[in-house]
């Protein structure tokens, strides 16, 4: 891939997560709120509640962005900071079709995204967490 795409993505990704409405949390406040809002979805499905699967599967889509620590993770990851793009886009298009699928009550679609979203959480973890965790502890 060309350098100019490369650039490109990844200053797109910073741009998108920059959100400038919250205080800027940590990496690690926003992966506790993913969890939180997972164990909220996973709630709702086995209650059928659509209602609280709706809202739990947007917390999961529109989480606050570690604006703070994005230069550390780019820097850290640099190409490969597309990999780490793509498996977070997975979680996030999969919790917005579980939007959708809430609101017409379709738990079996509901729950292929379901899986998507948990298989990406932990590839993600598999492939990063320890170095993105040990390089913003320094
Ligand atoms: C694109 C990468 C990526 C994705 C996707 C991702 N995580 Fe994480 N997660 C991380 C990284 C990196 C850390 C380590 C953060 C740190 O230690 O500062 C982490 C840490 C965590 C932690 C530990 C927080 C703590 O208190 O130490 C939890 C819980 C967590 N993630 C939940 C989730 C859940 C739930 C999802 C899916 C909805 C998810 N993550 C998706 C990268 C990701």
């Amino acid at each position: 891939m060309n350098q100019k795409i490369i650039l490109t993505l990844i200053s797109a990704f910073a741009l998108t997560s920059f959100n400038l409405h919250a205080a800027a949390p940590t990496l690690k406040s926003v992966m506790q709120g993913l969890s939180t809002a997972m164990n909220s979805l996973n709630e709702g499905i086995f209650n059928e509640d659509y209602t609280a699967i709706e809202l739990a599967a947007a917390k999961v889509a529109d989480h606050p962005k570690p604006k703070g620590q994005l230069p550390t993770v780019i820097k850290t990851l640099n190409i490969r900071m597309i990999k780490f793009k793509s498996i977070d886009s997975k979680v996030h298009d999969a919790a917005v079709d579980i939007v959708a699928l809430a609101k017409v009550k379709d738990i079996n679609g509901i729950l292929k995204k379901h899986t998507i979203i948990m298989n990406n959480c932990v590839s993600c973890h598999t492939q990063f967490r320890t170095e993105i965790s040990d390089a913003l502890k320094k």
